[in-house]
């Protein structure tokens, strides 16, 4: 069983200033609901209850965020309101959250590797906030409960993928790999943000992992990569060299959020399609 699922939050988002001065990027709207929420409604529904948010410096608006404001609950207790607060009340009572704080940016798996003494010895899931993924419809499986039930039938490391056009590999962790079935890869290779010439294929990692636990050695031993920052596409190739790593094209869409053009579509595909008024019938 994954029950838990990380998410590192400690980055500056610069993209967006000077909107994220004093406010966590992950905090942004999209429409009525900070990004971070999609990203632990997401992790709630595929089952991950408990939540450990690696943060840093100016990011407490977070913790309260999936926090009780007695306040607001005392003020609009019991008026048509209320109903404003479901989605958050619900994520309030339903998982658990807990924090810890990256001193130093050294980069997204020495972020993970921060978790490890909230994690521990089990496999987790890892949401990067600034993907925002949708299952195919309501009904269907969000991201991440599509890679839990991956994780329990094969119980090993899986990484989402996408293909992107290749002026826009530079971007991303690129993988190799041999089909197994039907949008299913086993890795044989894995680069973090090639040139198109350097780059293996076009199918890019997006922001959502399953990792086992032995990722944590591997990132101890995985020096700094590229950008000068200790990379976890990195530590997850070491996993696949010894064992077996999958990549999984998702069912679904994801938005760049990190970017203002996938920020702004995200915003309309979410008026559109998502986005309902809770106090209209
Ligand atoms: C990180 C990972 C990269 C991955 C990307 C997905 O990069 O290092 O491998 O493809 O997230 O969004 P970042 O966007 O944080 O630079």
């Amino acid at each position: 069983m994954i029950r838990k699922c990380l998410f590192p939050v400690a980055g500056y988002g610069t993209r967006f200033l000077p909107a994220t001065k004093s406010m966590p990027k992950e905090m942004l709207p999209i429409v009525n609901k900070p990004l971070v929420q999609y990203g632990v409604e997401e992790a709630e529904a595929a089952g991950l209850n408990n939540v450990t948010f690696v943060t840093g410096r100016g990011k407490r608006a977070i913790a309260d965020h999936f926090d009780i404001s007695y306040e607001l609950e005392h003020q609009i207790s019991g008026t048509s309101k209320e109903k404003y607060l479901d989605g958050i009340r619900h994520l309030i009572d339903n998982v658990n959250f807990s924090f810890i704080r990256q001193n130093n940016m050294l980069g997204l798996g020495h972020a993970i590797l921060t978790g490890e003494s909230l994690i521990g010895d089990e496999a987790f899931g890892v949401v990067l906030a600034d993907d925002l993924c949708f299952g195919e419809s309501d009904e269907e499986d969000g991201v991440m409960a599509q890679m839990v039930k991956l994780y329990n039938q094969f119980r090993c490391t899986i990484v989402a993928i996408e293909e992107v056009p290749e002026d826009e590999v530079h971007k991303y962790g690129i993988i190799k790999g041999e089909s197994m079935m039907d949008g299913l890869y086993r890795v044989t290779d894995m680069v973090e943000k090639p040139s198109k010439e350097e780059a293996p294929s076009n199918l890019a990692i997006i922001g959502r992992y399953i990792l086992t636990p032995d990722i944590f050695d591997k990132i101890r031993n995985t020096p700094a990569g590229r950008n000068g920052e200790v990379q976890i596409t990195d530590a997850i190739l070491q996993q696949a060299k010894e064992g077996c790593v999958l990549a999984y094209k998702f069912k679904g869409k994801r938005f760049d959020c990190g970017s203002v053009d996938g920020f702004v579509e995200a915003t309309n595909y979410c008026y559109q399609n998502i986005y309902k008024d809770p106090t209209e019938a």
